[in-house]
């Protein structure tokens, strides 16, 4: 398994280019499935958990083509840039069930439900099983079907479900905001008879992203942006082509990793439009974000770093992707931070690593009590997320000594070519391979 070695206490200079976002790609991929036309998608990140969807979707019949070459080894072959234009074409769909060998890999496996049973009028998809950052049931995804007259039982562990004559329009009121089922019930909708209200709707750019794709391959959806979506269904969706926006979870990552080397980074490809939270918590925190023609400018606006209080929330608020990398920046930051997660109930699994690295941390009640150290020292440490992972590796970048972040795959779901990324700038970080 990788490791990944980092000797902290060089400030980050330079530019660092921003990705197509994970969580945009996920669900743009899955909406090939709408169709029997090509959906070309480009700027698609080179990431683990992009190859295992891709590899589910060829289960159920979908063609994919990266950068003009078909087949795995253009997604997990060594180094190298990845290609980055996907063509995927569904003319027919061969199997309706998803597997939990390929779901379990990757929770995001559950959006083909919603396609499958509005394409197919029937679906086969597994429970996705726990999670490190906690229980995240789909039920919400689950009722939403539901009412649009899928009829659904669970059975040895998967969701069968069946709507032999199509999905119907529906008026859906989320008792909490979901992003997951938002771009499920949405997908759904798009191809379902009648017309589908989503209240209660996510407004992450995401599902903004999601529902231009779906609207360039004929859907009708208005309230784009916004908690209600209207859906009017459609007989069938068409081909299109899509440029994924920004990974603004990337950019905010690296934000912190300037803030917290007392750095100057350009983050290109960056939009502050997508990051409004982030941006105005870190003002607060002495880091200064300024647009600039290629992306944006992050450092330190006097030199300092202050505590701030800071509470997640579904987007416009502050991300809980951000959660585990604002808190090695507040463990560093003059003063004491709360940190308050309202997404996940398991989302600190980074604190006992970072009090490895000499944080100062104290947690309860879902918050953290963070109080600025001097200084962090470095250490082996591990976790058990992608954000948590990322969050490690900030920590390291400032801790005196080596840190050494252990199964480095967390962050090759997320992060693309985060360690040379890092040392373009400046940072001592490599990559160990295969260590034991
Ligand atoms: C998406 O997960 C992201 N994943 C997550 O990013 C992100 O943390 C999360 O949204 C919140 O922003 C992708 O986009 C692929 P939710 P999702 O449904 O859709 C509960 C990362 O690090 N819930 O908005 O699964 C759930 O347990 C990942 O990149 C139900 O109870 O998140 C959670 O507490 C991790 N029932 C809350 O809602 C449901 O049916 C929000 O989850 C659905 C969700």
């Amino acid at each position: 398994m990788d490791r990944i070695a980092i000797r902290g206490g060089r400030p980050l200079m330079g530019s660092i280019p921003i990705g197509g976002a994970k969580n945009a790609a996920l669900p743009l991929m899955v909406a090939s499935l709408l169709t029997a036309e090509t959906l070309v998608l480009r700027n698609i990140p080179h990431l683990a958990d992009i190859s295992t969807l891709a590899e589910l979707l060829s289960v159920h019949g979908v063609r994919l083509v990266l950068n003009g070459h078909g087949g795995e080894e253009n997604f997990d072959g060594g180094g190298g840039v990845a290609g980055r234009v996907m063509e995927l074409s569904t003319p027919v769909i061969t199997d309706t069930t998803a597997p939990y060998d390929l779901v379990r890999k990757m929770r995001a496996s559950v959006l083909v439900l919603g396609p499958l049973v509005a394409r197919m009028g029937q679906a086969r998809v597994s429970l996705p099983g726990g999670c490190a950052i906690g229980a995240r049931p789909v039920d919400l995804h689950i009722k939403g079907l539901e009412q649009m007259g899928a009829v659904i039982d669970l059975v040895d562990g998967y969701i069968v479900a069946n709507a032999p004559h199509g999905l119907k329009g529906a008026e859906i009121r989320f008792p909490f905001v979901s992003v997951g089922a938002t771009e499920n019930l949405m997908m759904a909708a798009s191809l379902a008879h009648g017309t589908t209200m989503i209240e209660n709707a996510a407004r992450e750019p995401e599902i903004s992203d999601l529902a231009k794709c779906l609207l360039a391959m004929g859907a009708k959806i208005d309230g784009i942006g916004t908690g209600r979506l209207v859906i009017e269904g459609q007989p069938r969706l068409h081909g299109a082509v899509h440029d994924v926006l920004p990974d603004r979870i990337e950019a905010g990552t690296y934000a912190m990793a300037a803030a917290i080397t007392n750095g100057d980074l350009e983050l290109t490809g960056a939009r502050a439009e997508d990051l409004g939270a982030v941006i105005s918590v870190l003002g607060e925190a002495g880091v200064s974000i300024e647009p600039t023609n290629r992306g944006l400018r992050v450092r330190r606006a006097n030199g300092h770093l202050n505590a701030v209080d800071v509470s997640t929330a579904p987007y416009p608020g502050f991300p809980t992707d951000l959660q585990a990398q604002m808190m090695s920046l507040m463990s560093v930051a003059e003063g004491a931070s709360r940190l308050t997660e309202t997404i996940f109930e398991n989302r600190f699994m980074h604190v006992p690593e970072l009090l490895r690295m000499g944080a100062d941390i104290r947690l309860g009640g879902g918050a953290a009590l963070v109080r600025g150290v001097d200084h962090l020292k470095g250490a082996p440490v591990m976790a058990t997320d992608l954000r948590a992972s990322s969050s490690l590796v900030l920590a390291g970048l400032v801790a005196q000594g080596e840190t050494l972040v252990n199964r480095v795959y967390h962050l090759d779901r997320g992060y693309e070519r985060l360690e040379e990324k890092l040392s373009a700038c400046g940072a001592d970080v490599r990559r160990i391979k295969n260590a034991a």
